[in-house]
């Protein structure tokens, strides 16, 4: 037997189709490179009775090849899919994972909101239910209404006032543009009542959410995506981030919808100069500390969390969103080659940790969850 540790990375595939590509296709590149078997796997690719699993690696000259390859010591849970299949496999307890299963996005807003360390950096959030705009809007400018079940932008509404107007603006389940104003508020309720019906996804609810001013650009919604990971000493450690700076007139700021990647000091600097965008910047790693480690007193051990945290209009720091699968594609986007390899580099070193420390499953001992 090989003595190189050995990681797999679970996700989701069909055929030689896999989910995610071009990362998985880097991240398991980076697990070769540092002197692990690393290779991708799906649920339909462990076979419990015999201990043996087949694994996929980048083939030369592009595609991928497979083979059958030992039981993994860690396994990086990368499944972004709702798939039955998968998720009895996550919790038979056949593997060590790097990282737990996550909450949704209601229960883990409910957990910081809740908590003294953390609450103060968490806008006002509620379950939708009808009349709960209304509420809102005595008490808020910028009202945000969307799914708890969401990713990338979808079904998401933003209300604001325009002179005694309403205006909500927002994307719809396909990310399309969407648009209507209102004279009154039993109008834009009645509205928003029917959105969430129409685009709700699978069986999710709906928060309604305090809205931040992230105008930083006039007409324009500008955020920050920060990734917080565990490294080669499995501490948290924030790799970097970055604003994304959504088109004019969206109310979103999603690469996925538009949204353009640009380095956080640049853009932060240029309105509120380079001490205040120092402290700025400070704070958002606090949070992101403080964030992490309450999130893993409560899910158990977790491996990265990509954070979307507005600054707005008047300095003031927010967590808008926790995402336990993030993206890295920010960094490359902002032509930051050297944050991105080193995000790509963390999950394997710190499967790599976990393995040296005596927390990975030992090498050909497939615990069959029996
Ligand atoms: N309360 C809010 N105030 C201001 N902008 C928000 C608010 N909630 C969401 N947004 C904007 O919408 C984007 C998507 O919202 P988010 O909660 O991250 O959902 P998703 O899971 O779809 O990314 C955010 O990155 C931000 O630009
Ligand atoms: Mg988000």
């Amino acid at each position: 037997m090989s003595t190189k540790p050995v990681i797999g990375i679970l996700t989701w595939r069909d055929g030689k189709r896999f989910a995610e590509p071009g990362y998985l296709r880097r991240l398991v590149t980076a697990g070769k490179r540092m002197g692990a078997e690393t290779f991708l796997f799906s649920h339909q690719d462990v076979n419990t009775a015999e201990k043996k699993i087949r694994g996929f690696v980048p083939a030369k000259g592009g595609g991928w090849e497979s083979r059958l390859y030992h039981w993994p010591q860690v396994v990086i849970d990368r499944y972004r899919k709702r798939v039955d299949a998968y998720m009895r496999l996550r919790h038979s307890g056949q593997f060590q994972f790097a990282n737990s299963p996550f909450g949704k996005k209601w229960r883990v807003t409910e957990l910081l909101a809740r908590d003294e360390r953390v609450n103060k950096w968490i806008p006002d959030t509620y379950v939708y239910a009808k009349g709960k705009v209304k509420t809102m809007l005595d008490r808020y400018p910028i009202v945000y209404v969307k799914p708890g079940n969401g990713t990338g932008g979808r079904s998401i509404v933003k209300i604001s006032q325009e002179g005694k107007r309403y205006l909500a603006s927002g994307r719809d389940r396909r990310l399309k543009k969407r648009q209507a104003s209102f004279a009154s508020r039993e109008a834009l309720e009645n509205w928003i009542l029917k959105w969430v019906r129409e685009q709700r996804i699978r069986d999710g609810n709906f928060l309604v959410q305090q809205g931040l001013d992230l105008s930083l650009v006039p007409g324009r919604v500008a955020d920050v995506r920060l990734l917080i990971q565990k490294n080669s000493a499995g501490k948290w450690d924030v790799t970097g981030c970055g604003v994304r700076l959504g088109q004019t007139g969206s109310s979103i700021s999603n690469l996925h919808g538009g949204g353009r990647a640009i380095p956080f000091a640049a853009f932060v600097g240029k309105r509120f100069g380079s001490e205040r965008t120092q402290l700025i910047e400070r704070e958002c790693h606090r949070m992101a500390h403080a964030v992490a480690s309450v999130l893993e007193e409560k899910f158990g051990q977790m491996m990265e969390f990509g954070l979307d945290v507005g600054v707005d209009v008047a300095g003031r720091v927010w967590l808008i969103e926790v995402n336990p699968k993030p993206g890295r594609e920010i960094f490359r986007q902002m032509g930051d080659a050297r944050t991105y390899e080193e995000a790509i580099a963390r999950p394997v070193a710190f499967a790599l940790h976990l393995i040296s420390s005596g927390q990975g499953q030992k090498k050909g001992a497939g615990n069959t969850g029996a």
